[in-house]
């Protein structure tokens, strides 16, 4: 232990022979923590299945101060967090601490939405018989989460759970564990009870997945990543018909129109590609950019990524950081040179980075086609592939010629092609003028191939509960 930040794990999740938690800025080893083997996740899913009863049964009020008092735990405990995810994720501390706020604005939100889980009186159909609706917690619910927002990608399916009146089991990334397990350090000392949420590094992700989708107390699976991991669990769930939320992958497109704001273009750009050095699944993963626009976009844009400092996250915190592994570096790099075999041009030159960690420049590439490769994968990485097109009606059709649908951006001054660019996207998310667009107050979530489901806003909500439908008659 060598950070004051890991003083926010427990003993029982530290275990000198267990999963080892590396820090991909400079290969060190942060810490080891417990793993739990199939065995012990089943008395797990057990255990939160007693416990959600008395829960559920707790006035709303109550639920909602609990999670309230977790929130201010996550609010008080923000830069010890945000170090932590420093330290294992990679990211810039001024990043991680934007994650802290974000991700306990979801606990915020939803310790308010608990309060809100209203069901209806429906007109009746027949004299005598009245018909009412409750909403019901759906139960158990299983949440996969991914490394690249180690804490929000939690709080966003444990909140909503946890305001509907369910339990919570929380599989974290094994790249992130760190930043789950404080958070359930802090929802135990915040009252959230023991058995009620839990988290859960495991041995092997596989082997966890599949007794979330069989075990026949776990009632709701909610994951983010990969759409081919998200295919498995999607038929192995179908065996338990559990309900499902799947936040999957994305291929957004940014779309900078002649008459759009050069430089609020570019802020958007740079915000929407290089955030988390490009690794969510809502980075703009394609430029396209009008043919007149074209030039002057790539010039600003080429020389802002020139300028991004690159290095350790702590000592670098508003630059951009490594990425979650050298793995990874050399994939994103195998995605440019077949990017640049097949045409494209490295445009200007990218910053230095430093000699030793999981670091990869920001890499703007011209001269893309919508053919190339790079334009239908998931880069997941600082690299920005720029398309020239000619016209809205192009710039649909090359937007949504892809099997997902997650996120999306627009750049246009005109109202009316917001409009139709907002009603024309196959996307599940759009930003107009915007390339930020994650908050809690609005519904997160795809559509296609991205998946289903949505986080935040009170649609986040209705995914934990259950409508039931009831008919008095007699009267
Ligand atoms: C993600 O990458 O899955 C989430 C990104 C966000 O919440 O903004």
């Amino acid at each position: 232990m060598t950070d004051r930040t890991l003083a926010l794990l427990k003993p029982e999740h530290l275990d000198p022979a267990g999963l080892e938690v590396i820090n991909p800025a400079d290969g060190s080893r942060i810490t080891a923590v417990t793993r739990h083997d199939i065995p012990a996740l089943t008395a797990i899913i057990e255990q939160a299945d007693v416990a959600r009863h008395a829960w559920a049964a707790r006035t709303a009020k109550e639920r909602s101060d609990v999670l309230r008092a977790w929130y201010d735990l996550i609010i008080e405990k923000a830069e010890d967090l945000a170090r932590l995810m420093t330290l294992e994720s990679g990211k810039p501390l001024d990043e991680a601490r934007g994650e802290v706020k974000y991700g306990a604005a979801f606990i915020e939100w939803f310790a308010e939405e608990a309060r809100r889980a209203y069901g209806e009186v429906i007109p009746s159909h027949a004299a005598g018989k009245r018909i009412v609706t409750l909403r019901q917690p759906v139960g158990t619910c299983a949440a996969i989460t991914p490394w690249n927002f180690p804490l929000a990608m939690i709080t966003r399916k444990a909140g909503p759970a946890l305001a509907a009146g369910c339990s919570i089991i929380i599989k974290p990334a094994e790249l992130t564990p760190l930043s789950a397990l404080a958070l359930e350090t802090l929802a135990h000392q915040a009252g959230i009870p023991h058995d009620l949420l839990r988290v859960a590094p495991v041995f092997r992700s596989a082997d966890a997945g599949d007794l979330f989708c069989t075990h026949p107390m776990v009632r709701k699976i909610s994951f983010t990543g990969s759409t081919r991991v998200g295919k498995l669990i999607m038929a192995k769930a179908a065996q338990g018909v559990k309900r499902l939320s799947l936040e999957l992958g994305g291929n957004a497109p940014f779309i900078v129109f002649d008459d759009a704001d050069l430089d609020r273009a570019v802020d958007g750009a740079m915000a929407s590609r290089f955030r988390n050095a490009g690794q969510t699944c809502v980075c703009a993963n394609r430029f396209l950019v009008q043919a007149g626009i074209h030039d002057a976009f790539v010039e600003k844009f080429v020389a802002r990524a020139a300028a991004v400092r690159v290095g350790d996250g702590l000592a670098n915190p508003a630059g951009m950081g490594s990425l979650i592994s050298e793995m990874d570096v050399r994939r994103v790099a195998d995605i440019v040179a077949q990017a640049v075999g097949e045409g494209a041009v490295i445009a200007g030159t990218p910053p230095a980075i430093p000699e030793s960690g999981a670091f990869h420049a920001p890499v703007v590439l011209t001269g893309v086609s919508p053919a190339m490769a790079i334009a239908s994968e998931e880069i997941f990485g600082p690299v920005a592939p720029v398309i020239r097109f000619t016209d809205e009606a192009d710039a649909l059709r090359i937007a949504n010629d892809t099997p997902f649908g997650l996120a999306s951006y627009v750049y246009t001054r005109d109202a009316a092609r917001q409009w139709r660019m907002m009603e024309g996207l196959e996307y599940g998310m759009v930003g107009i003028n915007d390339g930020l667009i994650s908050t809690e107050v609005a519904p997160f979530g795809g559509v296609k191939e991205s998946g289903f489901g949505r986080e935040g806003s009170s649609h986040g909500l209705a995914d934990y509960m259950n409508i039931k439908y009831c008919l008095l008659g007699g009267l």
